[in-house]
C-alpha cells in the first residue's frame, strides 16, 4: 500500500448486535415503523425499504400525494426468487419509515405485471375520475409468459390501471392493452410524465437496444414520436426502465434520460446510465456522447423518479443486481431499495453531470454523536451498537481508506486512489460470497469532482451508499458479513487533511 500514515481514527462500536442469533420475523407493526424493528433479523435493513417477505425487484409507479409517498415494486408474493410479477405497495410520510400495504396489482389473462409508472391525472385527461376524485393512473407492461415461452416477438404490451382512492386499490382498464407490440421482443417499462411543451403525456419506453418516445392526450391513445440511443451510450445488455425529466442547469431547462442496462454495468451486471440533452417535445437530442452512470456500485438498478413532486426530483433504485439478486443470503425476503435520492445537475470540469444525494429527510436519522477529530494516539472510541450509521468528512485529494471490520477478520473497504483518480469499494473479504463467487470483488468509480474530496456514507447493516463530492460520484454496494461490522477506521496519506469528521449512529 502506498500510504505513509495510518490509523487516524478508530471507531469501535460497543456491540451487542444479535447478528448471530436465530433470525426471527419482526411483527408487522415493527416493520411498518422501520427503525423500531427489533433488528434481530440478520441483514434486515433498518432505514431502507425491504418487503416483509418474498421477492422484490424494481421500484414501480412511485408518486407523491397529500403528504404520502407511494412506492410500488416488482413483487413475487409466493417465493424468494423471481416469479409471476405483481406490484407490491408501500407508503411513507418521510421516505425513511415504510408501511407495507396490500398487493396492488395481480397478474391476469394478459400476463404478469412488469415495471411501469403512475401519474396523478389532476385534469382527468383519462376520464377515469368520478365524482370529483382525481384518478391515479398506472401505466405498466403486461408480459405474457406463454408468448415468451413460444418465442413470439410481441408478448410485452403496455396497459393501464387506475385508482380513485389515492393508490390503495386499483381497477384495470377494460381497453387494455393501450399500446400493442409492433414486433419488438423487449418492449417494456413505460415511464410517463406530463410534457408542458406539447401539453400531452410522454411515454419513455425501453425497446430492446434503444428508447422509443410516444405521446398521448389521454393515456389511452398513443402516437410514436421518435427513438433514441441505438448507437449511443453503453450497450452491454438490454435497455430497461428508462425515465425522462427536466432539471435546471444554470438557469436553463435541461433534460435527463435515465436508461438501465443489464448486463453491461461498469462493474459487472446491472447498472443505470444517463444522458443529458434536450427534449424538444418530439426527440431527445444529447448534448454529448459521454457515457455516464448514476451509480458505479453494483447495487443500484432500475431506478426512476417519483411523480408529482413539483420541482423536487426524488430517485429510488433497486439495491441489488441481476447477477446474484436471487441468491443473496437473506432468509425471508430478497432485496431492498436504495435510500431515496435528490437529483440535480452540477458542473464538473466544464461539463454537466447528474448528482445524487440522500433526500433531506435523512437528516433526521440519528444525531451527531461527536464531531470526531484525530487524537494523539490516532484513535477515537465511540460507543455505538452496530453498523448502522452515517459517516462524513472532507479531505484533500490524497489516498485514503475507510474500513469496516469485525472480529471474524472480515472487512469492507472504501477508498480513493489518487494516481488513477478513482474511488473504490472492496468487498473481497466482506463476508458471505459463495452464493456468487464474483460477488467478492473491488469496484471502481471515476472521480468527477475535483479539489478537496467530500465523503458522505450511509451504512445500514448490509449496505453502504457513498456520495462523494456532493453526489457527483455515487457508489452503492451490499455485503453480508458473518457478524456485524463493529469497527470503523479511517486512514489517510495526510492525516491532518481530514476535516469535519462526523459520525452519526442511527438508532
Ligand atoms: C428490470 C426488469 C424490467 C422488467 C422487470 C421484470 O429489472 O427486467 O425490464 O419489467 O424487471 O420483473
Amino acid at each position: 500500500m502506498p500510504y505513509r500514515i495510518f490509523f487516524l481514527l478508530l471507531i469501535v462500536f460497543v456491540s451487542c448486535n444479535s447478528d448471530t442469533s436465530t433470525p426471527s420475523v419482526p411483527t408487522d407493526s415493527a416493520i411498518a415503523t422501520g427503525l423500531k424493528s427489533p433488528g434481530n433479523e440478520k441483514y434486515r435493513p433498518q432505514f431502507h425499504f425491504s418487503p416483509k417477505a418474498h421477492w422484490m425487484n424494481d421500484p414501480n409507479g412511485m408518486f407523491y400525494l397529500d403528504g404520502t409517498w407511494n412506492l410500488y415494486f416488482q413483487y413475487y408474493p409466493d417465493g424468494t426468487t423471481w416469479g409471476p410479477m405483481h406490484w407490491g405497495h408501500a407508503t411513507s410520510t418521510d421516505l425513511i419509515s415504510w408501511k407495507e400495504e396490500e398487493v396492488a396489482l395481480f397478474p391476469d389473462s394478459l400476463g404478469y405485471i412488469f415495471s411501469g409508472s403512475a401519474v396523478v391525472d389532476k385534469d382527468n385527461t383519462s376520464g377515469f375520475g368520478k365524482n370529483g376524485k382525481t384518478p391515479i393512473v398506472a401505466i405498466f407492461t403486461h408480459h405474457d409468459p406463454k408468448g415468451a415461452e413460444a418465442k413470439k416477438n410481441n408478448y410485452q404490451v403496455q396497459s393501464l390501471a387506475y385508482s380513485l382512492d389515492k393508490g390503495m386499490t386499483w381497477v384495470k382498464y377494460d381497453g387494455n392493452p393501450v399500446l400493442p407490440n409492433p414486433g419488438i421482443v423487449d418492449f417494456r417499462d413505460p415511464k410517463v410524465n406530463w410534457n408542458s411543451k406539447i401539453n400531452q403525456w410522454v411515454m419513455t419506453l425501453a425497446t430492446k437496444d434503444r428508447i422509443t418516445f410516444y405521446s398521448s392526450p389521454n393515456l389511452k391513445e398513443w402516437t410514436r414520436l421518435s427513438e433514441f440511443g441505438q448507437k449511443l451510450g453503453a450497450h452491454g445488455g438490454v435497455w430497461e426502465c428508462p425515465d425522462l425529466f427536466p432539471l435546471d442547469y444554470k438557469g436553463k431547462e435541461t433534460w435527463v434520460l435515465l436508461v438501465s442496462i443489464n448486463p453491461g454495468g461498469p462493474n459487472g451486471g446491472s447498472a443505470t446510465q444517463y444522458f443529458i440533452g434536450d427534449f424538444n417535445g418530439k426527440e431527445f437530442i444529447p448534448s454529448d456522447t459521454t457515457t455516464r452512470f448514476i451509480d458505479y456500485g453494483t447495487d443500484n438498478y432500475a431506478g426512476v423518479t417519483v411523480a408529482n413532486t413539483g420541482d423536487r426530483r426524488v430517485f429510488i433504485g433497486w439495491m441489488s443486481n441481476w447477477l446474484y439478486g436471487e441468491k443473496v443470503p437473506t432468509e425471508k425476503w430478497r432485496s431492498a431499495m436504495t435510500i431515496p435520492r435528490t437529483l440535480s445537475l452540477k458542473e464538473a470540469g466544464g461539463k454537466a453531470f447528474l448528482a445524487a444525494l440522500p433526500v433531506k429527510e435523512t437528516e433526521k436519522l440519528g444525531t451527531v454523536l461527536k464531531d470526531a477529530a484525530p487524537e494523539k494516539d490516532g484513535k477515537i472510541l465511540i460507543a455505538g451498537k452496530d453498523s448502522l450509521f452515517r459517516l462524513s468528512f472532507a479531505t484533500q485529494d490524497e489516498n485514503f481508506e475507510i474500513s469496516f471490520s469485525n472480529s471474524s477478520a472480515e472487512k469492507f473497504v472504501i477508498g480513493f486512489d489518487k494516481p488513477s483518480n478513482r474511488f473504490y469499494m472492496d468487498r473481497t473479504a466482506a463476508g458471505a460470497a459463495g452464493f456468487y463467487p464474483a460477488f467478492a470483488a473491488r469496484h471502481w468509480a471515476p472521480r468527477v469532482g475535483n479539489g478537496n474530496v467530500k465523503i458522505d456514507l450511509l451504512v445500514d447493516l448490509a449496505s453502504v451508499e457513498l456520495f462523494a463530492d456532493e453526489g457527483l460520484t455515487v457508489m452503492t454496494d451490499i455485503f453480508f458479513p458473518v457478524t456485524s461490522f463493529n469497527t470503523v477506521s479511517v486512514s489517510s496519506a495526510n492525516v491532518s487533511g481530514i476535516r469535519d469528521l462526523k459520525y452519526i449512529p442511527i438508532r
